[in-house]
């Protein structure tokens, strides 16, 4: 008896020690968020150790778990049509919604989910959930791509998916048998997938004209990602900026990617950003990709462009996802609702 009580009362301070995490107390239900940091450390400790072994790749064995413990198939409900298909070869899931009789073409975004460009998956509850709500609520065409993920593909593979599945969408052929107004599309995601959304979006405008840029030329892009002069002193408040004092040359010439537009859209030039649309970013606080989404602002406002920064206090990465029990969090459903409501009203 004493025994087990000891045994309990350890397991018990093992469980209370893995799963706290010190937090800032202004991020949103702190508790929910330890544990759904602790269930992903744990998958991806796990992953870690199946690769350790030898049996697969740990970003394959990260993703299956992700995948298994929340696929959800095309369910379609009275309101919402939801169906798997390809757009030239792109597999995407589409979302119908319901159509409003005084409008007989819908509204349209193309989404893109996040992931850091090797997990999750459009058909996972999270996108299922909040692509059926968009497609609700904005009674609008939701077409969320299915692009493929590291280690399967690299860059600039999944820029490559979504540019097709996109292309394809936006044929007027394709448009009409959606029945989408071509003036009413808008392309958007969370986390790498609005990192590949601002991708696309000065894709479009300069299909494939620009080349990485040498290494000279990188100090010229660091005038783009000034800290000091992009970011409000709201946000800067007594932080330091994280810059590099010194460097080695090399690993621009051996990843040229690192300077590509694509995969830092941050970097774009200002003659590509003022020909960019409307756009909406949504930042949270609790983000180590904060400083990107506000910097990003600042320079889509300077270039002219009409930019709604919308910046969640309590926020932290990725919680727009998070909105149904039991992962459901305040800051999750806040975060969305405001992001359809943007849609709403500019779309
Ligand atoms: C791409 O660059 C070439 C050469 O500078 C130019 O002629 C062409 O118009 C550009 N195309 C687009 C779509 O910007
Ligand atoms: C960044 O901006 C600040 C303020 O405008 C300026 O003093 C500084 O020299 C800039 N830094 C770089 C690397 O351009
Ligand atoms: C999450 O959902 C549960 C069950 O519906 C509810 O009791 C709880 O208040 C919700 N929590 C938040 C933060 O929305």
């Amino acid at each position: 008896m004493r025994s087990s009580c000891v045994l309990l009362t350890a397991l018990v301070a093992l469980a209370a020690y893995y799963v706290y995490i010190p937090l800032p107390g202004s991020v949103s239900d702190p508790w929910k968020l330890m544990l759904l940091d602790a269930t992903f450390r744990g998958a991806q400790q796990v992953s870690n150790l199946i690769h350790y072994l030898g049996l697969s790749h740990h970003l394959l064995a990260l993703n299956f778990i992700i995948v298994s413990f929340g696929k959800k198939s095309a369910w379609s409900s009275a309101q919402v049509k939801v169906t798997d298909t390809d757009f030239d070869g792109v597999e995407v899931r589409v979302f119908e919604g319901p159509p409003k009789p005084e409008e007989p073409l819908k509204r349209s975004v193309v989404y893109i989910h996040g992931g850091g460009w090797a997990l999750a998956s459009a058909k996972i509850r999270y996108y299922d959930e909040l692509c059926t709500a968009m497609a609700e609520e904005l009674n609008a065409v939701i077409v969320s791509i299915e692009y493929r993920l590291v280690p399967k593909v690299y860059f600039p593979e999944q820029i490559h998916d979504v540019v097709r599945a996109t292309k394809y969408f936006l044929k007027p052929e394709v448009l009409q048998k959606y029945m989408v107004d071509p003036g009413r599309i808008c392309i958007s995601g969370d986390s790498a997938g609005g990192n590949l959304a601002a991708a696309l979006g000065q894709q479009a405008m300069i299909v494939n004209n620009h080349t990485s840029l040498d290494v000279e030329e990188a100090a010229a892009v660091r005038a783009r990602l000034n800290w000091t002069s992009l970011l409000p002193a709201s946000f800067t408040k007594n932080y330091k900026p994280v810059v590099q004092t010194t460097g080695n040359a090399r690993i621009v010439q051996e990843l040229p990617q690192l300077l590509d537009a694509r995969s830092a859209p941050l970097i774009a030039d200002q003659a590509v950003l003022q020909l960019l649309p409307k756009t909406y970013i949504l930042t949270c606080e609790h983000d180590v990709l904060r400083d990107d989404g506000i910097m990003y602002a600042k320079r889509l406002e300077s270039a002219g462009v009409e930019v709604t920064l919308d910046h969640f206090e309590d926020g932290f990465h990725g919680c727009m996802i998070f909105t149904s029990w039991p992962t459901n969090f305040s800051v999750g459903i806040r975060t969305r609702n405001s992001y359809i409501k943007w849609l709403d009203q500019n779309l």
